[in-house]
């Protein structure tokens, strides 16, 4: 017995099937990630983000190569609707993902299909309400919540249907940082408290260095799988993939340059948040200065 929950053995993908011109959008990628990891996915647009999101659920089938998932092949037609029921999927845009005239009837949508009896169905949506903090908004209509609102419906969803994954393709990338923070604060609850694998894409280097492992994505090749930590230690990597070093971080490598003695890991504002104030704390107590 194994913990792999999603396995990729030398997976390609091409979305052209003409030979003489081929062109894989995903190129011999080999992944495992292990129930209960909260992993983030970085990497430029264009990279292939989205199409490794998919494979990870029948939304599409390897070219070459194959997707297991709880070890079932993602090419055996007689499974895929299981995969996508254990894997489900938050998109970027909240308005394109809400079908119900209420939210109660959104959650309800994708319970009808699948055989419950009423008792169970309204165990179950009054059970996503309660997870994802929309009580009060049971009976709202969804085009009057906040995108962060319209999000946690989307995932409410997708709880009812009791996935054990979830992967979030960019579904912050629309949201206000408010929005930003109350869509993060839930898929980390959901990790933590419901066991739920987390396969986080983002920009926001923010939400990567919150995560226990980072992929990163590099024209559809896998270019580091790696802790946050040591992602952001690796400037070449970091420019690599075209991404930022977060915001914290950025600060402390300024002052370091500058000869100030920053300690300990930034990545985070808390982070950097401690690591000043130690600083402030120990010029206080010496009366010493930097310069
Ligand atoms: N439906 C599609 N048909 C043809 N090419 C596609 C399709 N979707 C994506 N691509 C191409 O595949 C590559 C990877 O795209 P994608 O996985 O969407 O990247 P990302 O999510 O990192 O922006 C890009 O070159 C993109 O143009
Ligand atoms: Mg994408």
């Amino acid at each position: 017995m194994t913990d792999d929950f999603i396995r990729f053995e030398n997976v390609s993908y091409s979305y052209t099937s003409d030979a003489d011109n081929i062109k894989y959008a995903i190129e011999n990628a080999d992944l495992t990630i292990k129930k209960g990891e909260f992993t983030a996915i970085a990497g430029r647009n264009g990279s292939g983000k989205s199409t490794l999101a998919k494979l990870m659920n029948a939304l599409l089938i390897p070219t070459y190569g194959k997707v297991y998932v709880n070890g079932k092949d993602t090419s055996d037609e007689s499974e895929v609707w299981d995969i996508r029921r254990t894997v489900g999927m938050v998109f970027q845009n909240p308005d394109s993902q809400i079908v119900g005239a209420t939210v109660e009837d959104d959650i309800a949508f994708g319970l009808e299909n699948i055989g419950l009896s009423r008792d169970e169905m309204h165990e179950r949506i009054d059970r996503a309400l309660l997870t994802v903090r929309l009580e009060k908004e049971r009976s709202t209509q969804p085009h009057l919540l906040s995108g962060g609102q319209k999000q946690r419906c989307a995932i409410a969803g997708i709880t009812a249907m009791r996935p054990e994954c979830i992967v979030f393709d960019e579904a912050t990338a629309m949201l206000d940082p408010s929005g930003r923070r109350e869509v993060m604060e839930l898929a980390h609850r959901l990790n933590k408290e419901n066991g739920i694998t987390i396969v986080d894409i983002t920009h926001h280097m923010e939400e990567v260095c919150c995560a226990d492992r980072v992929i990163l994505i590099e024209s559809g090749k896998i270019i580091a799988d790696t802790a946050p930590s040591e992602l952001f230690r690796n400037r070449r990597l970091v420019e690599e993939a075209g991404l930022e070093l977060p915001k914290a971080a950025e600060l402390a490598e300024v002052l370091r340059d500058k000869g100030v003695p920053v300690r300990g890991t930034v990545l985070t504002g808390d982070e950097c948040f401690e690591a000043l104030s130690e600083l402030l704390s120990d010029l206080h107590f010496t009366g010493e200065s930097f310069a």
